[in-house]
């Protein structure tokens, strides 16, 4: 990845020079007006007869217009009225491709604010990330070059100061990108648990919990989801305490499913697809880059994530359609497909955070049902929620972050779909609403014996993962959710 810098605008002598332009018909200013006046005009006539209008997303490389200029990108802002935060990182991401082959890139970010400044640069960050742990034998040409991206400003401190904040949330991006990528043979639950170690570094308490413990807290929805594999279950407990003394409250609470790979189990899925089902811990891995970025930015909150890690397997051990197991509340669970396992990992695991941390309100995180690709696609994540203040806060940090969410319904009528002639309920209520009924099934892990829970779910399974490429998302783990619930809680609770 690399590295950002904020600097004072001053040409660059062998770098590229990125120009982000707006659609006007302003002259040109500052660094832009000097580079044109270095080549004597010639990179204004150069841009007119390329045809480069300053419209959104519009790029133009110009080879060695004059001067001592080498490269010029020109990159379209659109409307300098409608440069929000999210279109200037937009922006940001939108240049990385046109500078795949240079080592060095002065940004002429001067006549922005230096606020905005700091957009591009977080737009350009998120979309230079890469995996590439498991290739050995790409050519040098095929690989990026960039080391180092020059931010030109008004005000190196003020932009240096925004940007801070974002680092911290972009490393948390890239750590639950990273998690989301691996494959389901290195990233086992142990190997899950142990990178979640990495997170004390950052003043994060980090438990982890084996079979053992499990069994005797009596875990037996997730434990039977984990009784096919090879691999032990775990459940990991992070704790950040940024609250200041004088805010003490109760905890924000955030919740994964953390399926590290989802066979289906005895319900087996089909063959084709099925190693998209590595990324079926996504909604864990985006519980420990939130832990991580708002540990990062040292969030002024308390926050625990708990997240549920297990291996769904078919095998001479594994749990029958059929079997009933008894959760950690006490209710008793029919499991008539093994497939739909996420829902009894969260059991157990909601359940947990409530008895154990009286939580202010609890959100969770899971690739649980194909459905909600049906009704949503890839633009939404499904958001289900018996509090609508929450639902709204989430709605807009979604809005704000370019991580959206949209509202589907909860009720009794759906409820009833999950009634069981033998258990308490069973563990897939049908294909109609198969969304809904999924997360009406974990509202009944959702305690409000002793008062409100407010609590939401969101279902990722259409978000987690894209296959094209988008401005500030390299094609692979998106991390949806980190941004939205970082924002959540700075806009909630620490203004
Ligand atoms: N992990 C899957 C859901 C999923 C599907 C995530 C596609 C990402 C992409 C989940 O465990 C599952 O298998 N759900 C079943 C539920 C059904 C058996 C009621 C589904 O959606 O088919
Ligand atoms: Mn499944
Ligand atoms: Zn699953």
């Amino acid at each position: 990845m690399p590295d950002i810098a904020f600097v004072k605008p001053t040409l660059p002598r062998s770098a590229t020079l990125v120009l982000p332009l707006p659609e006007a018909d302003t002259p040109a200013t500052g660094l832009h007006a000097e580079a044109d006046a270095a080549t004597g005009g010639a990179l204004t006539r150069a841009l007119e007869a390329a045809g480069f209008k300053g419209r959104k997303g519009q790029t133009t490389t110009l080879w060695a217009p004059g001067g001592n200029l080498s490269k010029v990108v020109a990159i379209g802002l659109g409307k300098l009225a409608d440069l929000t935060p999210q279109a200037a990182e937009a922006a940001g991401g939108s240049l990385i491709p046109a500078l795949a082959q240079d080592r060095e890139a002065t940004i002429a970010a001067d006549t922005l604010p230096p606020a905005l400044a700091a957009s591009l640069a977080m737009g350009a960050l998120l979309r230079s990330w890469r995996f590439d742990r498991y290739r050995t034998k790409e050519k040098e040409e095929d690989k990026p070059k960039l080391e180092r991206i020059a931010f030109a400003t008004s005000d190196t401190s003020a932009a240096k100061h925004a940007f801070a904040p974002m680092r911290a949330v972009a490393d948390g991006v890239f750590l639950t990108r990273e998690l989301v990528s691996e494959p389901p043979n290195i990233l086992h639950p142990t190997e899950f648990a142990d990178r979640c170690k990495a997170l004390e570094k950052l003043g994060v308490e980090v438990e982890i919990l084996g079979p053992k413990e499990m069994k005797r807290l009596g875990f037996g929805a997730l434990l039977g989801v984990s009784m096919g594999s090879a691999q032990e279950p775990r459940l990991v407990v992070m704790q950040w305490k940024g609250a200041p003394k004088s805010k003490k409250a109760k905890p924000l609470a955030f919740i994964g499913k953390g399926v590290t790979f989802d066979t289906g189990g005895i319900s087996i899925k089909p063959a084709g697809g099925m190693e998209d089902m590595k990324w079926d811990m996504a909604g864990a891995g985006t519980v420990v880059g939130l832990m991580a970025a708002l540990a990062g930015r040292k969030a002024k909150v308390d926050v625990v994530g708990l997240i549920g890690l297990v291996e769904n397997m078919p095998s001479g051990t594994a749990q029958r359609p059929g079997d009933v197991v008894k959760s950690y509340s006490g209710q008793t669970i029919e499991v008539i497909n093994t497939d739909a396992e996420g829902r009894l990992v969260l059991a157990d695991v909601l359940w947990y955070c409530q008895e154990r941390f009286e939580p202010r309100c609890m959100i969770d995180l899971a690739t649980l049902t194909g459905a909600i690709i049906v009704a949503l696609g890839h633009e939404h994540a499904g958001l289900f929620s018996n509090d609508d203040d929450l639902a709204q806060r989430i709605l807009a940090a979604g809005q704000l972050t370019g991580e959206a969410a949209w509202r589907m319904p909860l009720g009794d009528a759906y409820d009833k779909a999950i009634r069981s002639d033998i258990a308490d309920m069973k563990n897939v209520g049908g294909r109609p609403g198969g969304a809904i009924t999924a997360a009406q099934f974990i509202q009944r892990f959702i305690n409000t014996k002793h008062g409100p829970m407010p609590w939401a779910h969101l279902d990722i399974a259409g978000t987690a993962w894209t296959n094209k490429d988008h401005p500030t998302i390299p094609k692979g783990a998106t991390a949806y959710g980190v941004r939205l619930l970082d924002r959540l809680v700075a806009d909630w609770d620490e203004g």
